[in-house]
């Protein structure tokens, strides 16, 4: 692909009318959403789309997650049964994907859904998300905003790393209140939990009065976040660690005497899951071969950040 000059938007007036113009022309940008950064580009343009993967390296085409700015955008997209309007109603806007069948005449590019008969839809709630799809006014479809594999950024200095020379622009909007994914459910069938994320799934669960399927119970599994290796730092990782090694930094969680980086000192789960990637990112760039890792509880937003861990301690590809 050809490199080129990644410029910086601010998250004002100006910077926003630019992100929508550039998205309008066919072009990338990267915008802050209240779980990671995203590369937005129009989710009607082939080329557009197409770009994303290029720019990402992204290895296959994985289906992305369209962002729209209000449920009434969505409908245009995708069928809402029942329990997927239960949920845009309790949870969006917010870290929620619902997949829905995708409406015949949604308009959107097959390589956004990579030709399934469903689509993953978010309405999120971060304001300089919002504004910019006021002002470009139609569907952005949008992977977290990092190479393929690497950690996902939670801030414009993440994302310039990672993409900066291969992308148009990056709204800078600071850093992200969540820090992690978004959950997704899918809804085409019997409720399924696709992906742990930055909404717990007790709340989905206490919300629909049942208890979502899980992947493990999913005849095929469908969200490519599954890939066995994913957000991976180029160190080492070791899980479940009570104490520090030679040779190791250590990510804390609660009581972590020793801690290169502690999560949360009082064990929210909540302040973890914002602070998780960021402190991978600059754990990583240590002279240490591993970074260990504090036992996180596995519940609320502890599942999501296990989930994440256990991929980035995964054996490379
Ligand atoms: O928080 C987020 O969800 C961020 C921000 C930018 O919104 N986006 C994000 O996108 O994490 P991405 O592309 O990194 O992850 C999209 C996930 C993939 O695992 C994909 O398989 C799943 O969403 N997905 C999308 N459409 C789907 C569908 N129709 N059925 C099942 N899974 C789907
Ligand atoms: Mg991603």
């Amino acid at each position: 692909m050809t490199f080129r000059k990644t410029q910086t938007l601010g998250a004002d007036a100006v910077g926003i009318a630019t992100a929508a113009r550039i998205i309008s022309a066919g072009g990338l940008v990267a915008f802050p959403t209240e779980t990671v950064y995203g590369l937005g580009a129009d989710a009607r343009n082939d080329q557009a789309v197409a770009r994303i993967f290029a720019a990402k390296a992204r290895p296959q085409f994985n289906p992305l997650i369209v962002h729209v700015a209000d449920l009434a955008s969505a409908r245009t997209i995708g069928h809402f049964g029942d329990v997927a309007l239960r949920l845009a109603g309790a949870f969006w806007p917010g870290p929620l994907t619902i997949v829905v069948p995708i409406q015949p005449e949604s308009g959107l590019s097959k390589l956004v859904t990579s030709g399934l008969s469903t689509v993953g839809i978010r309405v999120p709630e971060n304001p300089v998300a919002q504004q910019i799809l006021h002002a470009f006014g139609g569907p952005v479809a949008a992977p977290s905003a990092n190479l393929s594999g690497q950690i996902s950024p939670t801030c414009a200095a993440h994302v310039a790393q990672g993409l900066g020379g291969r992308i148009d622009a990056i709204v800078d909007g600071g850093t992200c209140d969540v820090g992690l994914e978004s959950t997704i459910v899918g809804t085409a069938g019997d409720p399924a939990l696709l992906r742990p994320g930055g909404l717990p799934a007790e709340a989905i669960e206490t919300c629909l009065g049942l208890h979502l399927l899980s992947l493990g119970d999913a005849p095929t599994p469908t969200s490519p976040g599954q890939l066995a290796s994913h957000y991976a730092p180029h160190s080492k990782m070791r899980l479940n660690a009570v104490e520090k090694r030679a040779g190791e930094v250590l990510l804390g969680f609660g009581d972590a005497p020793g801690a290169d980086i502690n999560l949360s000192e009082t064990g929210d789960l909540v302040a973890a899951a914002a602070a998780l990637f960021s402190a991978l990112h600059k754990l990583d760039t240590s002279d240490a071969a591993t970074i260990a890792v504090s036992p996180i509880p596995e519940i609320g937003l502890g599942r999501a950040i296990n989930d994440r861990l256990r991929r980035a301690a995964a054996p490379r590809p």
